[in-house]
């Protein structure tokens, strides 16, 4: 399987010190900053945006390599309500700002499909998840595709397996609570998709998300997840330092 890679979410951070969180969070061994970016919409809750990312981005080192350390890790939990605007949109901005790898989430792509004039080709093209997995590479990002609780994993076979390399994601992110909030009870019922994913894939980013801390990641690592986002168990933390390095001992072994 590929490294362990820990990801402190940013929305536990206190949004007042938000530039020396992320910063603290890299020194105490984070390898990557997981942002969520929430509109309101596609989920009951509402974040930041482009200037605030632009912003934090000079307070972490860039990353010298794909997937290298400092990656701001973007999960987009949006999507495009003034269509017939599609939903890569943001693909552009979010780069601009600092945005390494961009995460978005196969719902809204495919809903925002739905709601387009199906004559409206180049729309239609723009908006398939496949068509967005290559505009983000275009952009010069890694590609995430995260799938909510109530959606299944097979859905995403066609998509990880697509011929053209430029249309297949570089990270799948599992959720295991319903996105929208930090500090929910994690969902051991999604665990199954995670196997399912690495016995497929022994070489995918798996990207598990909502609930991680030292009581649930033996699971979520048995299952096969290499990248843990965990928000509340490491900005709650009395020492995070630690909290990370037993997060990535537990995915390593
Ligand atoms: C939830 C977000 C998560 C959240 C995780 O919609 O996607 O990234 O911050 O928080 P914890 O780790 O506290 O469950
Ligand atoms: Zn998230």
């Amino acid at each position: 399987a590929p490294p362990a890679i820990i990801a402190p979410s940013i929305l536990s951070a206190n949004f007042a010190n938000l530039g020396h969180d992320c910063s603290k969070k890299m020194e105490e061994g984070a390898d990557w900053l997981h942002v969520d970016i929430m509109d309101g919409h596609f989920v009951p809750n509402m974040t930041i945006g482009c200037p605030v990312v632009s912003q934090i981005r000079g307070c972490v080192d860039r990353p010298s390599e794909p997937c290298g350390r400092g990656t701001f890790d973007c999960h987009m939990m949006i999507m495009e309500v003034r269509l017939p605007l599609p939903p890569h949109k943001w693909v552009g901005e979010f780069k601009k700002a600092g945005c390494d790898l961009y995460c978005f989430h196969y719902e809204a792509a495919v809903s925002s499909v739905a709601a387009t004039d199906p004559t409206d080709k180049e729309t239609t093209a723009r908006t398939s998840p496949k068509q967005l997995i290559r505009y983000i590479h275009e952009e010069g990002m890694q590609a995430g595709i995260a799938i909510k609780p109530d959606t299944p994993v097979d859905v995403l076979w066609d998509i990880i397996e697509s011929e053209d390399p430029a249309e297949r994601p570089d990270m799948v992110l599992v959720m295991t609570v319903h996105p929208g909030f930090g500090g929910q009870k994690f969902m051991a019922s999604e665990l199954p998709k995670v196997a399912a994913l690495r016995k497929r894939y022994p070489d995918l980013n798996i990207e598990v998300d909502g609930g991680l801390g030292l009581g649930t990641i033996e699971q979520a690592a048995d299952a096969g997840a290499n990248v843990i986002v965990a928000g509340s168990a490491i900005f709650g933390a009395q020492d995070p330092g630690d909290v990370i390095a037993k997060l990535r001992e537990a995915v390593q072994k």
